[in-house]
């Protein structure tokens, strides 16, 4: 079997950027050849009848022998038999077999295979957060905390010894659980107990990829050497922890998942990158995450968190998770992933298929506050999570490191304090201040500081890198600063000739800055794939989240060489932090109302969230200069409010049946090919979704929907509000709805119109560049349910 490099796929993986510390790496090379042997996915569709596992895979195996010399090349080409409810198997084809059974009958779609990834951020975010705890709480006891719902995470695996894992005082195993616990390196059975219920790894599709995992970078079982899998998972299923602190010395509050009596299964997909220098972060495939969802359906999970995405947007029927997902929503399987980090350019989404919850990442109103104190007494804000070892009031002498770099270092990178360019002579005792540097690890600085004896260190933002300063971890006394308070800091080296400072030790708190407001890296609209659909559906806090972390694993992601710190608990930030959140609210969802479908708790979700922050003001964007209010394109319907969605009044609900239908208008019925489409296919924009997107309106779209009342008192009378997007008409017929009973069913029709004389000329648009946007919403004057709407004309 062949090995690929995997530096042929380095667009996939390049949020590893952040990682660039030990160099530029990252090369290049030419796509493997087309004669390579590949994994695909060959797919059927679904299991019809009641057959024996042994049947399947010897009908599989009848495929293979189709286009296979032998019985053993049939065998040994074969990773897996998709059994439970997908009907389909991986297999190491060249591509004239692949194409040779595309073309057979029963073969639906023949699948090449391809690499995901784990969607922390692209500069591994890290500075101020936690969740809205006290809103969540009501709805954690109504929900009983989320018990006996089962969670499952499709991640790099679980550090099973956290405290966040702790099955104390839990009850039996839900009665319906099939799961298994599948042991392996530094998991052993008894790591799986009342919390995490089950425990598998897959690795097939990575092993053709990669070759045989290398077990010094890994852990060939469930256990969590990233720990990326253990963060998530105790976002949302995780015990509460309180009093967490790492790094010695910032008591960061505590740590808890959304639904701490949540089961966890944890089925590990993602594995480590092989590299002789560095662990390079994970690489998940969809052969092996597929085998993983098709497991997790059959043992009986209630919500699947995918903190998983990529780059490139793929077709439904071209996308692993896409499939995977539609087959547990089949099962009313909640399915919730990750938006992706690829803000704020335009369109480059992961994860929009409509039956999925697409999330973005927010941030929350916590800080890491640790000022600078300047000679002249002017104190600067700065953040930081460094524990500080500078002697109390006493003030340090202060350098800029453009000043202090030795003879040989390269003039052009001045200031930067890249490794081995400070004079230890002129550090050594002092507070350096340093800038940071497009493409240079956070951590360089305060490395190179320490290396050559500094007391501490002022890390200074540039506009290159964002202008949000980063709270880390780092290795000596030290802050970062906007910008701007770099500058000022200069000037005030530059005009004195003993210039002093001391960095006041970060201590958290809380209300300090915007929240929620969308964080620079969150991925934006409009939907790469079916502008008809908003997305992302929804945003949740994933900037600085305190959770769990593998102990196998730096804080800083950095080689153990370089940091040896081990911590329990770590900041994190990426969308991969604010799935598990919308996963634990749509675990508590689930076990207050256990028979809402998978689109009824996405609805309820949705419908609730707000647009508001905490001020009552509109939620601004971190990308944008002036702090602009943030648009549906970021946060989709809005911050989520689980406590509200309990009892969000109406819901859209739609089920398998229908995302079938949508996906006839499509002409991408393939995914269930049992399916017959009618003659008149749904047009996708009237799927039932809680939103609505209109690409290129020309005069008038009718977009049909349907509310079904979950109101606790039954009868009631619903008003119509809108506020249409510049440009546009909005109104429905009707526009007032009547109830008599819980799960009555009224359909509406909204009309969306041009202004005749609406100044917007026959211009097309582009990524996004000429949406507006604007709400509708359906109020009893109790329950508000909201929906944004998005027009390009
Ligand atoms: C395996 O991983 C370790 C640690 O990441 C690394 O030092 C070693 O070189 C790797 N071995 C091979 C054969 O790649
Ligand atoms: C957490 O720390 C605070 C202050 O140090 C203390 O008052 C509190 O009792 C601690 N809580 C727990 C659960 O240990
Ligand atoms: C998706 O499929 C459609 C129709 O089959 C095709 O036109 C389109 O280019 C595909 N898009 C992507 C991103 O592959
Ligand atoms: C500095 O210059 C060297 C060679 O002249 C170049 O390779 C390097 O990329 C430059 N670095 C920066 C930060 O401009
Ligand atoms: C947002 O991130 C990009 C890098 O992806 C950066 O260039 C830009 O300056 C950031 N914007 C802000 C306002 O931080
Ligand atoms: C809320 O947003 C407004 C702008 O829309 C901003 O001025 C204000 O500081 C924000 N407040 C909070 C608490 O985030
Ligand atoms: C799915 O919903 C449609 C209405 O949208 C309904 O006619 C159909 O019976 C439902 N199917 C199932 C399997 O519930
Ligand atoms: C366009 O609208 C303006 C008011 O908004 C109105 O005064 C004008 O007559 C309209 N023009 C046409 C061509 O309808």
């Amino acid at each position: 079997m062949e090995k690929s490099s995997f530096l042929c796929h380095c667009h996939v993986l390049l949020l590893l950027l952040l990682l660039l510390l030990i160099g530029p790496f990252i090369q290049q090379a030419a796509s493997s050849s087309n004669n390579q042997k590949k994994a695909y996915i060959v797919y059927f569709g679904e299991h019809h009848g009641e057959k024996s596992v042994e049947e399947i895979k010897e009908r599989h195996h009848s495929y293979l022998m189709y286009v296979k010399e032998s019985e053993e090349d049939a065998k040994s080409c074969l990773l897996y038999n998709y059994k439970h409810s997908i009907n389909a198997f991986a297999a190491i084809l060249t591509p004239q077999q692949a194409s040779k059974l595309s073309e057979l009958d029963e073969v639906v779609s023949v699948i090449e295979s391809k690499k995901y990834r784990m969607e922390t951020t692209r500069s591994w975010e890290f500075s101020g957060v936690e969740e809205d705890k006290p809103t969540i709480n009501d709805l954690v006891s109504r929900a009983n905390y989320g018990k006996d719902v089962v969670i499952g995470m499709l991640d790099s695996g679980v550090w099973p010894n956290s405290k966040s894992f702790s099955d104390k005082g839990m009850g039996p195993l839900p009665k319906s659980w099939k799961g298994i616990c599948q042991t392996g390196p530094a998991f052993q059975s008894a790591h799986c107990n009342r919390k995490i219920i089950g425990a598998r790894y897959y690795l097939k599709g990575y092993e053709h990829h990669f070759g045989r995992l290398n077990e010094t970078a890994d852990y060939r079982s469930p256990c969590d050497k990233d720990g990326h899998g253990s963060h998530t998972a105790s976002i949302a299923g995780g015990r509460r922890v309180y009093n967490v602190s790492a790094f010695g010395g910032v008591a960061w509050g505590t740590a808890s998942g959304g639904a701490p009596w949540a089961r966890l299964a944890i089925y590990k997909v993602c594995w480590a990158i092989p590299n002789q220098m560095k662990a390079l972060g994970n690489v998940c495939f969809d052969t092996d995450m597929l085998a993983a969802m098709d497991d997790a359906i059959a043992d009986g999970v209630d919500v699947l968190s995918l903190s998983i995405g990529k780059s490139e947007p793929y077709n439904y029927t071209d996308d692993g998770i896409a499939i995977g997902a539609l087959h547990a929503v089949k099962k009313d399987i909640v399915v919730s992933c990750s938006a992706g980090n690829y803000g704020p350019t335009p369109s480059a989404l992961s994860n929009v298929a409509p039956w999925i919850i697409t999330v973005g990442a927010s941030t929350v109103d916590r800080e890491f506050y640790s000022p600078v104190i300047l000679g002249n007494g002017l104190k600067i804000k700065g953040l930081s999570v460094a524990p500080s070892k500078l002697e109390r009031k006493k003030m340090y002498p202060l350098v800029y490191a453009g000043d202090i770099m030795n003879p040989h270092a390269p003039r052009n990178q001045s200031g930067l304090c890249v490794a081995g360019s400070l004079s230890h002579e002129k550090a050594k005792g002092k507070i350096v201040l340093c800038f940071r540097g497009e493409g240079i690890s956070r951590f360089a600085g305060s490395l190179e500081v320490q290396r050559s004896g500094g007391a501490g260190m002022i890390l200074g933002n540039v506009p290159a890198v964002g202008r949000r300063p980063h709270a880390d971890p780092h290795f000596v006394p030290a802050t970062a600063v906007s910008y701007e308070d770099a500058n000022v800091i200069l000037k005030y080296i530059k005009s004195r000739t003993n210039p002093t400072a001391t960095i006041v030790p970060p201590v958290t708190i809380y209300g300090s800055r915007p929240a929620p407001a969308m964080a620079n890296f969150s991925s934006r609209g409009p939907n790469p794939i079916d502008p008809h659909f908003l997305k992302p559906d929804i945003t949740a806090p994933g900037v600085d989240i305190l959770a769990a972390w593998s102990e196998q694993d730096s804080p800083t992601k950095l080689s153990k060489y370089l940091d040896p710190r081990i911590v329990q608990y770590n900041l994190y930030s990426g969308t991969s932090m604010s799935c598990p959140h919308v996963s634990a609210a749509a675990a508590l969802l689930r076990a207050i109302h256990p028979t809402w479908s998978q689109a009824a708790i996405r609805s309820a979700l949705m419908t609730t969230s707000t647009t508001n922050n905490k001020s009552g003001q509109p939620i601004t964007d971190d990308s944008t200069p002036d702090n602009s209010p943030a648009t549906p394109f970021s946060f989709g319907s809005g911050h989520f409010r689980p406590s509200k969605a309990a009892d969000p009044g109406l819901v859209y609900d739609s089920n398998y049946t229908d995302y079938l239908h949508y996906l006839c208008g499509l002409k991408m019925n393939s995914i269930d090919p049992s399916f017959t489409c009618p003659p008149r296919p749904l047009h996708p924009h009237d799927l039932n979704y809680p939103s609505i997107a209109v690409p290129q309106l020309r005069d008038v779209v009718r977009i049909k929907r349907t509310v079904t009342n979950v109101g606790g008192g039954g009868k009631s009378v619903y008003f119509f509000k809108s506020e249409a997007p510049p440009g546009v008409a909005v109104s429905a017929s009707p526009n007032i709805l009547y109830f008599n009973r819980v799960g009555e069913r009224k359909k509406f029709t909204i009309t969306i119109s041009r202004k005749v004389n609406s100044s917007s000329s026959s211009r097309r648009s582009k990524k996004g560049e000429e949406y507006s946007f604007g709400w509708f919403a359906w109020s009893d004057e109790i329950h508000y349910v909201r929906s944004p709407i998005a027009v390009s004309t």
